[in-house]
């Protein structure tokens, strides 16, 4: 079965065709990063219009390089939450207009939802019970997945862990998006110069909060303003990694799962890939955690997903809506 998927909810155009789930023919993202540079994180305004320009050519990259006709197709699956409304649109009518000329059947996807399939590209069994850490620019949330079931039982309160690492990156002046390039600064810094909260870090409970620690590196990096920019960017990956790896083990312990994944932009972040792999094992926790291309925005992650919802008969009827929120239920633990 062949799914196109659509992904449009922040700042990349992405479309894919996926062969039952897992096969991916075609996975094109146009990226948007150019035109946000300049601002340090993502504006709405520019978002919309982009995909506007990006989304007709991406649709036909995509289809071209997996050298497929319309009618082979099965069915168009699109990202319609959460995200942003003016970039969520864009996708979900894309997918319409398609669903409607090739009468195809539309299905909705969770964004949150198909980052954690993600990791069934990296083998987990779909449906497979676990905890999914999703941390990426515009999330940090823990879920509990089980028996088609999703719930949320931890988020961020202010910050997400990729906004961090963004905002952290524009006070040092190092460009955008932040993650990355701090990623590689880390990796040659000494995290020892100085050990930066861990918000949350012990509080009872799965939420996260990275805004107090952006202050603290701020007002470091004030207070020594000739510190290397590595062991900076070292010490604050220490901290953030250290939190979200803790209380993703938590949760498994809590909730008495032995499998985790690791998904959303931030989950390319090689310290964090490292003492994951390092500590779950410590724990007998089993953990997967998609190659790069899988962990940030793309549609291949809303193709596979689409396929299993296709599997289900979990189709969506042509008043399919946008939301901006997630609308999970969420658990306080
Ligand atoms: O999942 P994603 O592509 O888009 C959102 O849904 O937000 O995530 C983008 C975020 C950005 O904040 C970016 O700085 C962060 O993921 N990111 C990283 C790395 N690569 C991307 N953060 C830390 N280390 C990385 N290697
Ligand atoms: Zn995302």
């Amino acid at each position: 079965m062949l799914i196109l998927g659509i992904e449009s909810s922040c700042d990349d155009t992405s479309v894919a065709i996926v062969e039952d789930g897992r096969k991916v023919l075609s996975n094109i993202v146009a990226s948007q990063d150019e035109y946000h540079r300049r601002f340090g994180g993502v504006v709405p305004e520019i978002a919309a219009r982009k995909h506007l320009e990006h989304i007709l050519p991406t649709i036909h990259h995509a289809m071209d390089l997996a050298g497929t006709h319309w009618q082979d197709i099965d069915a168009v699956a699109v990202t319609h939450r959460p995200g942003l409304v003016g970039s969520l649109i864009v996708g979900l009518t894309a997918a319409k207009s398609l669903a409607l000329t090739f009468q195809k059947p539309l299905i909705g996807i969770h964004h949150l939802e198909a980052h954690a399939y993600a990791s069934c590209f990296a083998g987990m069994a779909y449906g497979t019970p676990h905890i999914a850490l999703v941390a990426s620019g515009g999330h940090s949330s823990l879920l509990n997945i089980q028996a088609g079931e999703m719930l949320m039982i931890g988020r961020t309160v202010d910050d997400a862990a990729g906004e961090a690492f963004d905002k952290i990156a524009k006070f040092m002046g190092l460009g955008y998006p932040g993650g990355p390039i701090i990623d590689r600064l880390a990796a040659e810094g000494n995290s020892e110069i100085k050990r930066f909260p861990r918000p949350m870090i012990n509080h009872d409970n799965f939420n996260f909060s990275f805004s107090g620690l952006k202050t603290a590196v701020i007002y470091y990096l004030n207070a020594h303003p000739d510190t290397p920019p590595r062991d900076v960017a070292a010490a604050f990956q220490e901290a953030v990694v250290d939190v979200l790896i803790t209380k993703t083990i938590r949760a498994a312990r809590k909730f008495k799962m032995n499998t985790v994944s690791v998904v959303g932009g931030v989950a390319a972040n090689s310290g964090l890939r490292q003492e994951c792999l390092r500590r779950c094992l410590n724990h007998d926790i089993q953990v997967f955690i998609p190659d790069i291309q899988y962990c940030t925005d793309n549609a291949a992650m809303v193709a596979g997903l689409g396929y299993q919802k296709m599997l289900q008969n979990d189709l969506s009827g042509m008043s399919l809506e946008v939301f901006p929120q997630a609308g999970l239920q969420i658990i306080s633990t």
